[in-house]
């Protein structure tokens, strides 16, 4: 399974083996990692899974789609590598990926 690095905003690291197909929303849910809140359960209605895609891995994660921008706008600390992580499906070329949680989801 790939595995994915979160990172918190104090720096403490979480790798994770997150199976294809879940989102990297549901990686860090499931595995009860912290700073990523998914109020909307995946739904794209919410920006609580904001996270900041390391700059090595923003072409293989794709661009956000427009719905995705939109939610986008309610996140804070926006940053030109900021994804909602439900909107981010893991696959293999996904393996080793690094995300980073803002300092907070409000
Ligand atoms: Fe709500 Fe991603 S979990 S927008």
């Amino acid at each position: 399974m790939p595995k994915i690095t979160y990172i918190e905003h104090n720096g403490t690291e979480h790798v994770i083996e997150v199976r294809s197909g879940n989102s990297v929303m549901e990686g860090a849910v499931k595995n009860n990692i912290p700073g990523i809140d998914a109020d909307c359960g995946g739904a794209c209605a919410c920006a609580t899974c904001h996270v900041y895609v390391d700059e090595a891995w923003r072409d293989k994660t794709g661009t956000a789609s427009v719905m995705e921008e939109s939610m986008l706008d309610f996140a804070n600390e926006l940053q030109p590598n900021s994804r909602l992580s439900c909107q981010i499906i893991v696959n293999d070329d996904l393996d080793g990926l690094i995300v980073r949680m803002p300092a907070d989801q409000h």
